[in-house]
């Protein structure tokens, strides 16, 4: 890897060649890092420790260091972790590298190309959603307001739509009820509990235990369960409407073969994922976009005149005037670099003995991507902790791409829902600006830029007023 910044972490496993391994070829430790277990009292999960990375122990490091996390840690998509082995099956995101995961990484990409994914269809759904979105900013007259709860909402009809055919009106009971019960849930995954669960899965066999301690996600379960029996009863095999749809003509052909990853509880788990993955994650960008620009009216501005040269005030944003809107582009690329939503991916563990950067890692070593030493790597941007969308234009204005531009990870298991993601960062942040110019309520001054830390970093709350243009 080319990025001085890149940073592997790793808990090498407490069989013997681990130990072997580092006497080879030393790791550094950050020594100041190591009271970070676990068990740490304000529950710091290591999904929620990159923020707290104090970075100059990081650059001093090198590319490659371990952590240690006190017990064994036990890697996401391996079969030891409560989700897997004692509560879940498999699903997408923490499947372990094998058939069923390669089956079903298949089946939702074509599923989602099936279903309008880089055709007209999908971008004609998110136009729509986004003119809701902008209906619902309308409606507020130009007073203050926090935007994020509206923003979470269309980017979840748009998710929903294709995982369970469904919209709902932003003033639906229900949908709020899922957007606090997600909250809920990504704050169960990064809190104390979840790492004791960790360490001593067999807890979770208590009866009531895992309701008990991860009840939003229980909750959330119940009622997607509510929408997967609604398709039983309702599917029409010549007319499939949406993913669940398929999967379920899918179990229906998988009858009889042995080792399918085509079931009932697996329906469950993949709709799930896509539904999670795709709804906290581009929503936390708008949210991120939008405070962003409160903190440069200037890029707002240089925004606007762009899509009032290449789009007007008329007409709707679509996918074909990307190419054209460079500056724009420029800034949502920046946005997601400086946002950094999820700075130390999702756990990878090795499958067999490897090597990076001369470093002899064992198999079945848990491996972190640090994203966030990549997307802020001082060695590729010129200004890694500013927000500069200059990262991402050339000289004449033209976009640039970058090859440390990874938020969406890489390699196999890089985000299967990027098309998407980009398709509705760019719809919905070309529509609202079309629309508004967004500005700090009288009185205020810009709102922080550091995250609350969760499962993934999002702003904390603030308002903004959006004064129709
Ligand atoms: C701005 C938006 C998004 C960002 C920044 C993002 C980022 C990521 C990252 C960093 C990973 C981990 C990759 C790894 O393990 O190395 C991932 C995985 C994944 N993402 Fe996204 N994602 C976004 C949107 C979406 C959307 C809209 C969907 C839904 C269709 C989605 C579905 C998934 C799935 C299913 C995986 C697991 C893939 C696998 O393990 O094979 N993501 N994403």
């Amino acid at each position: 890897m080319p990025w001085k910044g890149l940073s592997h972490i790793w808990r090498p496993s407490l069989h013997p060649s681990a130990s072997t391994s580092l006497e080879t070829a030393p790791i550094p430790f950050p020594r100041t890092l190591c009271w970070a277990g676990t068990l740490h009292p304000e529950g710091v999960s290591y999904f929620a420790f990159a923020p707290r990375f104090p970075q100059e122990d990081v650059s001093s490091l090198g590319p490659c260091f371990y952590l240690s996390f006190g017990l064994p840690f036990r890697a996401q998509r391996t079969d030891q972790t409560h989700r897997s082995s004692c509560f879940f099956p498999p699903g997408v995101v923490l499947a372990r590298y094998g058939e069923a995961w390669k089956e079903q990484r298949r089946f939702s990409l074509t599923t989602l190309r099936n279903f309008g994914l880089g055709k007209q269809s999908l971008e004609q759904w998110v136009t729509d959603e986004a003119t809701f979105l902008c209906s619902a900013f309308a409606s507020k007259e130009g007073r203050p307001f926090d935007p994020r709860s509206l923003l979470s909402f269309s980017v979840t009809n748009v998710i929903s739509s294709l995982t369970y055919g469904k919209r709902f009106n932003y003033d639906d009971p229900k949908l709020e009820k899922l957007l606090e019960l997600l909250e809920a849930s990504l704050k169960e995954d990064t809190g104390l509990m979840r790492e004791v669960f960790n360490e001593f899965p067999a807890l979770l066999h208590i009866p009531g235990m895992a309701q008990r301690f991860f009840r939003a996600q229980k909750a959330i379960f119940d009622m997607l369960d509510e929408f997967l029996e609604e398709h039983k009863k309702t599917l029409d095999p010549t007319q499939p409407r949406d993913l669940t749809d398929s999967f379920l003509m899918e179990i229906e052909k998988a009858k009889g073969i042995p080792g399918s990853s085509f079931n009932f509880k697996n329906l469950r788990m993949v709709t799930g994922d896509l539904f999670f993955a795709g709804m906290a994650t581009t929503s936390t960008t708008l949210q991120w976009a939008l405070l962003l620009l409160l903190h440069h009216p200037d890029v707002q501005q240089k925004v606007q005149e762009e899509v009032d040269q290449v789009i007007g005030r008329d007409r709707k944003p679509t996918m074909k005037d990307q190419a054209h809107m460079h500056f724009t582009n420029a800034v949502i690329h920046e946005v997601q670099r400086f946002s950094d939503i999820i700075p130390l991916g999702i756990p990878h563990m090795t499958s067999r003995d490897t090597e990076i950067q001369g470093f002899f890692i064992p198999k079945g070593t848990t491996m972190i991507l640090n994203l966030s030493s990549v997307l802020k790597d001082e060695s590729t941007w010129e200004k890694p902790y500013r927000f500069h969308p200059g990262h991402f234009l050339d000289a004449e204005g033209h976009f640039v791409k970058q090859e440390a531009f990874i938020p969406f990870s890489a390699g196999r298991r890089v985000c299967l829902g990027e098309s998407l993601a980009r398709m509705e960062l760019f719809l919905f942040f070309t529509c609202m600006l079309q629309h508004f110019t967004f500005v700090l309520p009288a009185g205020h001054s810009p709102p922080s830029d550091k995250a609350d830390i969760s499962l993934i970093l999002k702003p904390r709350p603030f308002q903004l007023c959006a004064v129709p243009r």
